[in-house]
């Protein structure tokens, strides 16, 4: 077998083991290994290394592969959207790592758009959207063009939700998927992009909120500077932070005017109602619980649930609150429009010390300055963003005033 088909070979069985054995499996360790050594093997001779799947049909640079000719993971590949795969430098294995994870990621949610069964721990590797799509050819460019829809993202999470509402456990795999596609869409290109949604309909609000804070939290994560692996686990916890709210009836969740104080009293048992579904239905997510129950506590022990011996929150509990407080004024309520970025920053800034914890607001309000221009307000799901355009182009967001006078705002 030629070295290409080598390593195609070996990339297809790196992609059905990851999904089967979690990160650092020796198991997984090791076809991704075989995989890597399969691709610098085949650069030794040209660093530049491009495979196209058409249907049928692979071609490396411009020649068809004809032992793999009729390979069933071409027209998977193909279907999903992956139509080239381009390697234009030598890669590191940590880089080939988060690659193929990416991959992995949207393979993940295209299942879960086809209804198809999500098996956990075992069966087939499941296929589909791809959001790598074609390179274009050219010297300068070395990474991946991302398409940027978050329709995907946005149908799991819906799913997930749904899952949740009719006492399933939770859907621990996709929800890893998710995370891993917004970060790869956060890094689709040289500049960090926040990719944040506005919201359509008032009863996505959950959805849309839930992707944002996953994003903003991810973001802040590693704007602190912490590691992959932890930016990752801040951002599962962020997009599970209101699971909770699966338990709250929807006329009470949705409702249009202000709550009464025995619907607010309801609606405040979010927190503890979702750290017992995550720590009921996934063991490996202490952190997430930790997280979907602190969210609303303040730095000056006040906010809900009220703890019996004040203590001091998670760190991933802090940067939570403060991304979510930041999207829940950012966003059109029924009750309230929606606060330009400077408003809300300015009101993080007041309330570091009260409400938040003053080093996380600090740093918050910071990143935001410097990366709320970089933001990809996407109106509209279905719409295809160029990941080029995005560093220089200002947010797109349709802002509304806030109303003058706008009441204290209510934050999910
Ligand atoms: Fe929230
Ligand atoms: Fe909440």
């Amino acid at each position: 077998m030629s070295d290409p088909a080598r390593f195609l070979t070996s990339l297809a069985q790196a992609l059905s083991t990851m999904a089967l054995y979690p990160e650092g499996h020796p198991a997984r360790e090791g076809v991704v290994d075989t995989a890597f050594a399969a691709l610098a093997e085949l650069q030794l001779a040209d660093r530049r290394v491009s495979f196209s799947f058409l249907g049928d049909d692979v071609v490396f640079g411009d020649r068809p592969l004809r032992q793999l000719r009729g390979w069933d993971w071409s027209n998977r590949l193909a279907e999903a959207g992956i139509q080239r795969i381009e390697f234009e430098t030598e890669v590191a294995r940590d880089e080939f790592d988060r690659f193929l994870s990416q991959l992995l990621a949207k393979l993940t949610l295209f299942a879960v758009q086809q209804g198809e069964p999500t098996p956990k721990g075992g069966g087939p590797i499941r296929f589909g959207q791809l959001g790598i799509r074609e390179m274009e050819a050219g010297p300068e460019l070395t990474t991946a063009t991302i398409a940027l829809s978050l329709h995907e993202e946005a149908e799991t999470v819906e799913w997930l939700h749904e899952e949740m509402q009719s006492g399933h456990n939770l859907p621990l795999h996709e929800a890893e998927a998710v995370v891993r596609s917004l970060a790869a869409a956060m890094h689709g290109d040289q500049a960090i992009v926040l990719p944040l949604l506005e919201l359509r309909r008032y009863d996505e609000y959950t959805t849309t909120h839930s992707l944002n804070v996953c994003v903003l939290a991810m973001g802040l994560a590693e704007w602190v500077g912490l590691g992959a692996r932890d930016i990752r686990a801040f951002g599962v916890a962020g997009l599970l932070h209101d699971i909770g709210k699966v338990k709250i009836p929807t006329d009470i969740l949705n409702k249009a005017g202000r709550l009464t104080p025995e619907e607010r009293e309801i609606m405040n048992r979010h927190p503890v109602e979702g750290a017992r579904i995550i720590m009921e239905s996934e063991e490996n997510l202490d952190l997430a619980a930790v997280v979907a129950y602190e969210h609303h506590i303040m730095q000056n022990g006040g906010g809900y649930p009220k703890l019996e011996y004040p203590r001091e929150c998670h760190q991933a509990s802090k940067l939570v609150h403060v991304c979510d407080v930041y999207d829940a004024l950012r966003t059109n309520r029924p009750y309230r429009a929606a606060w330009p970025a400077p408003k809300v920053l300015d009101y993080v800034e007041e309330r570091a010390g009260t409400e938040f914890e003053p080093d996380v607001a600090r740093r918050f309000v910071k990143m935001m300055s410097e990366w709320e221009p970089r933001q990809a307000a996407l109106a509209d799901q279905t719409e295809v963003v160029d990941m080029h355009a995005l560093p220089l182009a200002p947010s797109t967001a349709a802002v509304p005033a806030a109303a003058p006078g706008s009441a204290p705002p209510a934050q999910g």
